[in-house]
């Protein structure tokens, strides 16, 4: 990065050239250059307006066009020199058009400030960045239902307070992840609304004096509609507060996934077998495979809470319409847009892969008394009311506390003992398929209603695509 020159674009007024220190500190191109092809995008379109409308030639516009193409080509090559004295990505390009077509270059800028341009600049690359935050989220869903499609009477303890309370299908379990992901993905889709929505022609606040189409400049972007109101336009940022909201949300989500991975992945729970290719050694203990992957992206959240409450605090009791505190809103919203699809896309690769140990998610759900919910129920059907089904339950419990045995395990005398409504059938019910089966409930974990809900999953997802 070269900061030998000192900054033309608005030296006129100045009588002394900007402080090193200040150009440094106030420059924004280390960062806003990520964005370079959503403003030329952005620059060829207003080009391509005003040629339409008259206010510049079609020859200035073919050179304008042509230039941007060949600066874009160059900073692909890596060949651009960027520079910290022209501030941000806006002036970088916009000098280099200059120098290398002229003055044709210089009438770009016409009915523009880079208060438009960068609004718009944010929401082109906020939309790309949505769309590619769903094609991940899409692919982990679609792993999440295959999986649960093959996991509908895979028994498992399902869990209160992380104490055994039922039994529960993992495709149960599996397909409730895939509900909240769901839900964030509906999220994107409503925020993505609010973003496509144009900035440009608002100019620096109040809108400008040439007659700009600004319907046929959104058209050409792609944009729904141009911004409604120019002091708006040019200032809010509550569409990258959206969907840094939005990305908090799911990475909660991806966190609560990434805890249970860690659990099941433990000697104490053993539920499921992560593959060694997610996993990572410890460089001093021989037998060690850490779920790396899910502890990491457990962490992450923390750093797009941050973003969010950095985002809503930038824009808190800022006056209309721009201000340079904005500028600080790239930063938060690049990392977070960076975060979410490293994370969605290493639980993409991960989750499908995972194994399930069948037998172990079996004989956890038959310790806790996970059916003991079940012999009240029982009880219930045979006129007991709840409440004293609970507590003759209770006490049977405790006989099973005691003497180091499951409900299942103990014999017709004994469970008579408790109430000699009990007969040989109680069995079927004490069993875990006799548990999960019996909750054959819109939304319940019946291998049967499991089986279904993957199936809606499915066109759900064959239907967004
Ligand atoms: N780099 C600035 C930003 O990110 C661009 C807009 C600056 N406008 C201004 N009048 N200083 O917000």
């Amino acid at each position: 990065m070269s900061d030998t020159q000192t900054n033309q674009t608005w030296g006129g007024r100045f009588t002394e050239s900007t402080d090193a220190f200040v150009a440094a500190f106030t420059a924004s191109v280390e960062f806003d250059r990520r964005m370079y092809r959503q403003d030329i995008e952005g620059s060829m379109a207003h080009a391509r307006m005003l040629a339409r409308v008259g206010v510049l030639s079609r020859e200035d516009c073919e050179a304008i066009v042509r230039g941007l193409e060949e600066i874009r080509a160059e900073i692909e090559r890596g060949e651009f020199e960027w520079s910290l004295a022209l501030e941000d990505v806006h002036m970088n390009i916009e000098a280099r058009l200059i120098e290398r077509i002229g003055d044709a270059g210089k009438r770009l800028h016409t009915g523009r400030s880079r208060n438009d341009q960068v609004a718009t600049d944010i929401r082109l690359y906020l939309r790309d960045a949505i769309d590619a935050i769903q094609t991940e989220l899409r692919r982990l869903l679609g792993g999440l239902a295959e999986l649960a499609t093959r996991e509908t009477d895979t028994i498992m303890p399902g869990f209160t307070h992380l104490q055994v309370a039922q039994p529960v299908t993992f495709g149960h379990h599996l397909l409730a992840w895939f509900e909240m992901l769901k839900r964030d993905y509906e999220r994107l889709v409503d925020c993505r609304k609010r973003v496509n929505v144009m900035p440009l022609g608002a100019a620096a606040l109040a809108g400008t004096s040439y007659p700009l189409d600004r319907h046929y400049t959104a058209q050409l972007l792609d944009f729904a509609a141009p911004c409604a109101n120019s002091l708006d336009a040019v200032s809010d940022r509550d569409f990258a507060i959206e969907l840094t909201a939005a990305a908090a949300i799911l990475m909660t989500h991806l966190s609560r996934m990434a805890e249970e991975l860690v659990l099941w992945s433990s000697a104490q729970f053993d539920f499921i077998d992560l593959p060694d290719r997610f996993c990572t050694g410890s460089s001093i203990m021989p037998q060690k495979k850490n779920p790396d992957v899910p502890e990491l992206v457990r962490g992450k959240v923390g750093r797009v809470n941050g973003h969010l409450i950095a985002l809503l605090t930038l824009m808190k009791s800022q006056p209309l319409a721009y201000n340079k505190d904005n500028q600080e809103d790239k930063e938060p919203l690049f990392d977070t847009v960076d975060t979410v699809l490293g994370c969605l896309r290493a639980f993409a690769d991960m989750v499908p892969a995972l194994r399930p140990k069948r037998d172990n998610m079996r004989r956890a759900a038959r310790q806790g008394f996970a059916t003991a919910t079940d012999l009240a129920d029982y009880l219930v059907r045979k006129g007991v009311p709840f409440r004293d089904a609970h507590e003759v339950v209770g006490k049977a419990v405790r006989l099973g506390v005691e003497t180091n045995r499951d409900l299942a395990d103990m014999t017709l005398a004994e469970l008579q003992r408790f109430s000699p409504l009990v007969e040989d059938d109680v069995f079927a019910v004490l069993s875990l398929e006799g548990s999960v089966a019996a909750r054959d409930v819109l939304g319940g974990t019946a291998p049967n209603r499991v089986r279904e809900a993957a199936a809606q999953a499915r066109t759900w997802l064959a239907e967004l695509a």
